[in-house]
């Protein structure tokens, strides 16, 4: 089945590449620009999306790879320790010791306890206070009330999800992630090798950093001498998995599909899953790329975190060299091509020449994922009706 799902998508790329259409949404729709720039609404979207109600994407499985593995993740506004315990299961606590609230993990690393570098606390696998240096000054406590804060965790298609707060409501990953979960198992998400992890940190609204991710009208500009030299701009195909999207973009090999045996699927296509509310998991040949972005302090402020997946452990120093040259590359192209427009849209959208910002029947994907936020936030939706047409 999973050659067939991916056979399916490039059948209907190509249905589009020959006409030269793209999918359409039934009319155009119209974002008021308060959406990114007002103050309000910034602050329910960090309340709402960010404030540990909805499950967040905070990396992939292959950044835990083994029992025992653990990473610290600050974006979201409370320091998180990710963590996998003696039996491989995905755990996720508030990184703070119980003593005086120092961090208890700085860095990613592996091992069965973890020690507070302030005064020497020692945590077990499961969070438990286990070791306290000078106890008899500590004596009068109960240690089994001072164990790291778990906070709800779960892990569903090589993706780690976190709701970021003490208290918050359990979740099911696989739930929350529904027909996309399959998919990407059968893309072995999880399985990837992690390479790298960089930050890009232009002054953007989030919303807009996401935006540069929900379509590929903008290739032919944006990446004219990069990514449109491989992928064809302005054609896509989407699907939607509740709240979560996936779209396809074919290369500009997919025409030889089927006469040249040497070309699989994803050879000829990218896949792009838009994970609500501020996640986007790249999927090709050549890489696995994870995107989160999280607000900043202001509307015009955000943290948007880049993480590389390898195809496959690299087994020489040139595949590692090769691997490592790829990273760069997109590091560029993101910060320089598309960061670089979001940050002037942020410019743009405060000037006061436009009272809304228009998605094109051809851009979608950005009609679905803004009714989400709305809907997300209690808002009315603005898009007028979804059909698939061609141009
Ligand atoms: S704050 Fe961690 S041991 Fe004191
Ligand atoms: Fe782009």
């Amino acid at each position: 089945m999973p050659a067939d799902a991916l056979a399916e998508l490039v059948e209907r790329l190509l249905v589009h590449v020959r006409a030269g259409t793209t999918e359409l949404a039934g009319a155009e729709y119209e974002e008021p620009v308060g959406a990114y720039a007002d103050g309000g609404r910034f602050a329910l979207e960090r309340e709402r999306f960010f404030g540990g109600d909805v499950p967040l994407v905070v990396g992939l499985a292959g950044q835990l790879p083994a029992p025992h593995t653990f990473v610290p993740f600050d974006d979201y506004g409370v320091p998180l320790l990710l963590r996998r315990d003696g039996a491989g299961r995905f755990r996720a606590f508030l990184n703070v010791c119980r003593h005086r609230g120092a961090r208890v993990v700085e860095q990613a690393g592996s091992a069965r306890r973890m020690t507070c570098g302030y005064h020497g606390w020692t945590y077990d696998d499961g969070g438990a206070l286990v070791g306290v240096p000078g106890a008899a000054g500590f004596d009068g406590i109960d240690r089994a009330c001072r164990g790291l804060v778990e906070v709800p965790a779960g892990e569903a298609g090589g993706l780690l999800f976190v709701k970021p707060r003490a208290g918050a409501a359990p979740f099911d990953a696989t739930g929350w992630l529904g027909g996309l979960a399959p998919f990407l198992d059968e893309r072995e998400v999880a399985t990837r090798p992690y390479l790298t992890d960089r930050i890009l940190d232009r002054p953007t609204n989030w919303k807009s950093a996401m935006d540069t991710f929900a379509e590929v009208y903008h290739f032919a500009s944006t990446h004219r001498n990069t990514l449109a030299e491989r992928t064809i701009s302005d054609t896509m195909v989407t699907d939607t998995f509740g709240p979560h999207q996936r779209f396809a973009a074919p290369t500009r090999t997919i025409t030889d599909y089927g006469t040249d045996p040497a070309l699989a699927p994803l050879d000829v296509m990218s896949l792009v899953h838009l994970i609500y509310p501020n996640a986007t998991l790249l999927v090709s040949t050549r890489s696995i790329q994870l995107y989160t972005v999280a607000p900043g302090r202001a509307p015009g402020e955000s943290l948007m975190r880049q993480r590389f997946f390898a195809p496959a452990a690299p087994e020489t120093e040139a595949e590692r060299a090769a691997l490592v040259e790829m990273c760069d590359f997109y590091f560029q192209v993101v910060r320089d091509e598309d960061w670089a427009k979001a940050e002037a849209v942020e410019a743009g959208l405060r000037s006061g020449a436009n009272q809304t910002v228009v998605f094109g029947r051809n851009e979608l994907c950005l009609h679905r994922m803004h009714d989400a936020w709305r809907a997300g936030l209690g808002l009315p939706t603005l898009s007028r009706r979804f059909v698939r047409e061609s141009a």
